[in-house]
């Protein structure tokens, strides 16, 4: 079944998710032939949950003792490129330009982002002992942010979506790789029986606690901070170097042009927590709030 989409032309449900149908070819492709190794970590978002930034996270934790923003020898690749390009979608991108891409030039551990919901993930990444980190976001400020960025790739055709028709869609499942609800649901369930294969972060968790969580992601993928580096500054140099100033500043990331059909800047608007006041009223915000009751209730998953 179709839904016409306030995002692109149509939605299409396939497994159980609302897909952008012109994407759905490279979801096809992603399922029927990647090949995890088990080496690879993939991060796992709904879209708008800041998966630019922990994009940007991944990539400079992972390549810490290669790359440090004081040494001018080795500039570090943030600089002068998007996150979405260090770090690609298999579905969204890889997958959806070829049908069976080559991936042997990604050395290990490799690298990739999905928005794929836990139960269409292809067998192998389920199977393999590859390692998955989803990052989750506050429902409404998804909401909002998803509201802002389909307005600006919406707006030629036809200007301003009210954002209580957005909401009214959210809250009913119908959004990009949705419902929201069930795609959180299933991997808080999967982190919780499988602690070493998924891990579960939290965009409010992150703002808050960066340190602690930067740890734990360092932890979870068996690249811990030694005690040297907790002390060097490593763990603030890369928390620098992806805050929303540093990224958003980049030339490359103010650019008009982007990888993945729309602007790099569209992926940087504010960057916080609770923006969604500035836009919703209270009875808008009570809607989310009796979703979240009913979706999350027993799950201890809270916002
Ligand atoms: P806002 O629209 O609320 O500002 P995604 O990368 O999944 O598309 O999510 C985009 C959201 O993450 C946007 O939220 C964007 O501003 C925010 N974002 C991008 N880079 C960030 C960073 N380095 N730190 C915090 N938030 C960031």
């Amino acid at each position: 079944p179709l839904e016409e989409d306030w995002l692109v032309p149509t939605l299409c449900l396939y497994q159980g998710f609302w897909f952008p149908s012109h994407l759905l070819k490279g979801v096809l492709a992603f399922q029927n032939h990647f090949q995890a190794q088990p080496s690879d970590i993939l991060l796992v978002t709904s879209p708008k949950s800041g998966t630019t930034w922990l994009k940007a996270v991944l990539f400079s934790l992972l390549n810490r003792a290669k790359y440090s923003d004081l040494d001018s020898q080795q500039p570090h690749p943030l600089l002068t490129q998007n996150p979405h390009d260090l770090v690609p979608f298999l579905d969204v991108k890889l997958y959806l330009e070829q049908e069976n891409p080559d991936l042997a030039a990604f050395a290990s551990p490799r690298l990739f982002a999905t928005h794929l919901p836990f139960s269409s993930l292809p067998r192998s990444v389920r199977d393999s002992t590859c390692k998955l980190v989803y990052l989750c976001r506050n429902p409404k400020d998804v909401l909002v942010s998803l509201w802002h960025f389909t307005n600006k790739v919406k707006a030629k055709e036809k200007g301003q979506i009210p954002l209580p028709e957005c909401l009214d869609k959210f809250s009913r499942g119908l959004s990009l790789y949705g419902p929201y609800w069930e795609h959180v649901l299933d991997y808080h369930k999967a982190s919780s029986e499988m602690p070493g294969k998924v891990l579960f972060l939290m965009y409010e968790e992150m703002t808050e606690d960066p340190h602690v969580q930067l740890r734990r992601l360092a932890d979870f993928l068996g690249c811990p901070f030694s005690e040297e580096e907790l002390k060097d500054g490593t763990v603030e140099g890369i928390l620098r170097m992806c805050s929303f100033d540093n990224l958003s500043a980049l030339e490359v990331n103010k650019s008009e042009k982007g990888s993945l059909g729309v602007e790099n800047k569209w992926f940087f608007r504010r960057g916080e927590v609770g923006d969604w006041g500035n836009y919703m009223s209270a009875d808008m915000g009570k809607r989310i709030d009796s979703v979240m009751e009913e979706k999350f209730h027993g799950s201890g998953l809270k916002f």
